[in-house]
């Protein structure tokens, strides 16, 4: 008789899974992303983000406690100006929405990380990553912008800052604006590796940033490059990057395993507002189970090699994984 190989004997009963499963979700491992509007007067729905908010400053506070009490360690924050411009003052603004979230965060008993995103495309009227000439994003004109946002939501009390615009040689320039205005103990998150996804588009909805013309193109990655991935991912390491982030998260899964084995420092994904839109959308439908979908997600994201996931499903995961 030949002899069959029987790797069903791990998987008989739960009990035996439990004990060989290779991978795990905690909620020490999870970001919820949170916006918050200087013009909302109450917590906004976002329509294409079903269960997330454009919140007030104050149910920004409420819906932090509700993280932190579900074992939530850090969020990160995204803000929408009442003002916008061509050079984005609002996201400098020792008084704009962000540093004012940041500290009410502070000044309240919410134990988190704060993490902040450092982008202009919030706050300029053309919603460009950066300042314009024509239709030109102009690249080292604009890091002085980037920086001085970067120190301002550390002077704020930020604990980490996150750039996400994708400009050449910002993260060497933000690690030294922050070094020098005394904040070298303030991490930096770098997006390296962020394509120019059209998985971002429930997102520029909700912060109502979307480009006034043309696309990002010119500055995100080329979702058909992988190799690329590797070479934005170690400049940000030699600039002085603490941490690397891969956005969008499940349709990019092989660029994480990439990284993970090239990469020593920690890797975190992004799970963007496409994706949790999909989901919602579909489970609305009663055409997925939305637990076991979003579950097997994330878990799929770990086992790919990320060790942080930021994702607006992270409080509500936080309180199923209890
Ligand atoms: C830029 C930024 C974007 C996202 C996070 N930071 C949008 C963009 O690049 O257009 C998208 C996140 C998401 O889709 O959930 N500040």
């Amino acid at each position: 008789m030949t002899m069959i190989e029987r790797p069903r004997r791990l998987r008989r009963n739960a009990l035996i899974r439990d004990l060989v499963r290779e991978t795990k979700l905690s909620s020490d491992d999870l970001i919820q992303p949170y916006f918050v509007s200087e013009t909302a007067t109450e917590p906004e729905p976002i329509s294409s983000m079903p269960g997330q908010m454009r919140h007030t400053i104050e149910s920004l506070v409420a819906a932090c406690t509700t993280s932190a009490q579900a074992g939530i360690k850090a969020v990160i924050l995204f803000g929408i100006p009442d003002e916008k411009d061509a050079e984005g003052h609002g996201a400098d603004a020792d008084d704009g929405i962000v540093q004012k979230a940041i500290r009410a965060l502070k000044a309240s008993s919410v134990e988190l990380l704060v993490i902040s995103d450092v982008c202009l495309c919030e706050y300029t009227d053309h919603g460009h990553c950066g300042l314009l000439e024509g239709e030109e994003i102009l690249n080292d004109e604009s890091l002085e912008r980037l920086a001085a946002t970067a120190v301002s939501h550390a002077e704020a009390g930020a604990d980490m800052v996150a750039p996400s615009d994708m400009l050449d040689g910002r993260i060497a320039v933000i690690r030294e604006a922050l070094d020098e205005a005394g904040y070298e103990q303030i991490g930096l998150i770098s997006y390296a590796v962020k394509y120019a996804s059209a998985f971002y588009g429930p997102f520029r909805d909700a912060a109502q940033s979307a480009p006034a013309f043309g696309d990002r193109r010119s500055h995100q990655m080329d979702p058909a490059n992988r190799r690329e991935a590797l070479r934005e991912a170690q400049l940000d390491v030699e600039e002085g990057a603490d941490a690397i982030l891969v956005k969008p998260a499940l349709a990019y899964l092989d660029v994480v395993r990439e990284l993970r084995e090239e990469i020593d420092l920690p890797l975190l994904a992004y799970s963007v507002s496409g994706e949790y839109a999909m989901i919602e959308a579909a489970a609305a439908k009663g055409w997925i189970d939305r637990q076991a979908v979003v579950l097997e997600s994330l878990l799929s994201m770990k086992r790919a090699g990320v060790d942080v996931i930021m994702t607006y499903h992270a409080t509500e995961v936080a309180g199923w994984l209890r």
